[in-house]
């Protein structure tokens, strides 16, 4: 039920801080571009307050880790209905699949505990066909990224910020000169805003991993958006409103329907 065009919500499928080795130089980058879309992208018109001519204040953002900024927020790795995503979320969505950019006849999967992977139609319709084409096993998508290319390294880490791992792994990071891609999950953000902000400030590059870390063909595409768009909400709320750019699905698990 998830396509590649969610697209004013998102972003792209692998993504990573790459740097480009050539003779004694290295740059560094995310495909070229900022971790973070540019100020006046079409995607801020689904967060926040909306600029007018009347109204165009900028926004002010609670301090990170309050108690106003944890209000803003759903609760930590709480199973995201449709009804958790913000009405303005769920009109974008309903206006791609409006316009066809988005498939709408793709089964939502249901999670088999005894196999560890998804299944679609009762276990009927292959994962690796043409309706459903899952990465979960191993199907892969014309347009998917997979591999960093020729003399490009692809570091980035997933699932945090975590007070048991991610200190030792900012200081690894920092003994070698080296930044990275954070795949965060929101609830853990949540839960560590120290944390987020000290990958935020050492200026490496923030991207969505999910509010809760579902299995994403499991779940509404509502219920999608919702886990998007909350993640994309806690980063932009405490990174000076800044949303990301790029996402990579949890257990890779997503499916596709060629359109
Ligand atoms: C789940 O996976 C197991 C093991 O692969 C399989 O035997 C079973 O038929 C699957 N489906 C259901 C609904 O349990
Ligand atoms: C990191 O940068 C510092 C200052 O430029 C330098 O002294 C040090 O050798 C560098 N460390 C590595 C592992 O490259």
């Amino acid at each position: 039920m998830l396509s590649n065009s969610i697209i004013l919500l998102i972003l792209s499928l692998q993504s990573a801080c790459l740097a480009h080795v050539h003779h004694h130089h290295s740059t560094r980058k995310i495909h070229g571009q900022n971790w973070h879309h540019p100020s006046d992208h079409q995607v801020h018109q689904l967060f926040g307050r909306q600029a007018t001519t009347t109204n165009s204040k900028a926004e002010v953002f609670p301090k990170v880790g309050s108690k106003e900024w944890k209000a803003l927020f759903p609760a930590p790795f709480e199973t995201l209905t449709k009804d958790a995503a913000k009405p303005a979320w769920i009109d974008a969505l309903n206006q791609v699949k409006a316009q066809g950019l988005i498939p709408t006849n793709v089964p939502v999967g249901k999670f088999n505990a005894t196999s560890g992977y998804p299944e679609y139609n009762g276990g009927q319709l292959d994962p690796k066909g043409d309706v459903v084409c899952s990465a979960s096993y191993f199907c892969r998508g014309p347009d998917d990224v997979w591999d960093a290319p020729e003399g490009h390294v692809g570091l980035s880490f997933d699932d945090g910020p975590l007070p048991e791992s991610s200190p030792l792994l900012y200081s690894f990071l920092k003994s070698q000169n080296q930044t990275a891609t954070h795949f965060f999950i929101g609830s853990n953000i949540l839960q560590n805003p120290d944390l987020f902000l000290e990958a935020f400030d050492n200026g490496d590059d923030m991207a969505c991993h999910t509010w809760s870390h579902p299995y994403m063909t499991t779940i509404s595409d509502e219920a999608v958006v919702a886990e998007l768009g909350w993640l994309l909400e806690i980063v932009r709320v405490s990174s000076g409103g800044r949303i990301p750019r790029y996402w990579r699905p949890p257990y890779g698990d997503v499916s596709k329907l060629e359109m």
